[in-house]
């Protein structure tokens, strides 16, 4: 005896319709702006990942009308350009708000905070992890680690640096951005949308007055192993460049990476602790 599918409580669905295509100027503007980026590859397939953050700067996440529109573009299926949006966790799949604040629960930002952080983001903004707050404006995420462990834990907004952070300071930062209040990285370029910020990584600059100037680079304890790796020596001892400066040593200039941005917590996390002093440092007399 055999049984029907729907006898089996299982489901084969109607197939879903073709993804409606962009409006026609919509679609004028991305095509411009889609070839240029596919010139820059030999072989056109390679610009998938650029043409999905494209068009993720159109919509704010990546829509169906978006992978058919990059399908379309690069001679691939639907179900190529999905199985590459569907892999890569950058490429956001439902409609998210202006700014996504992603905690890294990655093993070293996890035990020195980032745990913590994100279960007091949780219960300040509720919502849970990739959910939305009511007003559209934060979209609240874990990440994975961002190569940035000297300054853990570190908060990234719309993939802009927020280091060595509190549930204090995170839940300020939450605020102030719901509310419009300025709010400063830490390093590299300002706050910028989402939307914006997707449009960086499709490949187009940034043109910001003083963005692509504003510097930032791994921290001086993790350049430590970089230089380990050439064959140069380690410093002796590494020193806090956010505290103060040894007897007699020249004022320390701190490097865009070490500038505190508007958010910074005051050290209490790793730097402070003289059992594990994990925070951001500079080799003596920097
Ligand atoms: S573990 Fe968080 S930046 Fe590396």
């Amino acid at each position: 005896m055999t049984t029907s599918s729907s006898e089996r409580g299982v489901s084969l669905g109607m197939p879903e319709p073709p993804a409606p295509a962009y409006p026609d100027d919509v679609r004028a503007r991305l095509e411009a702006d889609a070839r240029e980026v596919i010139a820059r590859y030999p072989d056109s397939r390679s610009a998938l990942l650029p043409l999905l953050h494209l068009v993720q700067s159109e919509e704010g996440h990546v829509t169906r009308t978006g992978m058919r529109f990059c399908a379309e573009m690069l001679g691939l299926t639907t179900a190529e350009v999905t199985a590459v949006a569907t892999f890569y966790t950058m490429y956001r799949r439902r409609p998210s708000g202006d700014y996504q604040v992603g905690v890294c629960t990655n093993t070293l930002c996890a035990v020195m905070g980032g745990d913590a952080i994100f279960e007091e983001l949780q219960e300040h903004l509720g919502v849970g992890n990739g959910e939305t707050t009511d007003d559209g404006k934060v979209t609240l995420e874990h990440i994975e680690c961002n190569a940035a462990c000297d300054y853990a834990p570190v908060v990234m907004v719309n993939w802009e640096f927020f280091d060595n952070q509190t549930p204090d300071s995170a839940r300020r930062l939450v605020d102030d951005l719901r509310a419009g209040r300025p709010v400063t990285p830490t390093r590299g370029a300002p706050l910028c949308t989402f939307k914006e910020t997707a449009r960086i990584l499709a490949g187009f600059p940034d043109e910001r007055e003083g963005a692509v100037e504003a510097g930032g680079s791994a921290g001086p304890a993790s350049l430590v192993g970089l230089k380990l790796a050439k064959g140069e020596s380690a410093p002796a001892r590494v020193v806090h460049p956010r505290g103060a400066a040894s007897a007699g040593a020249p004022p320390h200039e701190p490097s865009p990476a070490e500038h505190l941005s508007s958010h910074d917590a005051p050290q209490d996390t790793s730097a402070s602790d003289p059992a594990h002093p994990a925070g951001p440092a500079a080799e003596e007399g920097e």
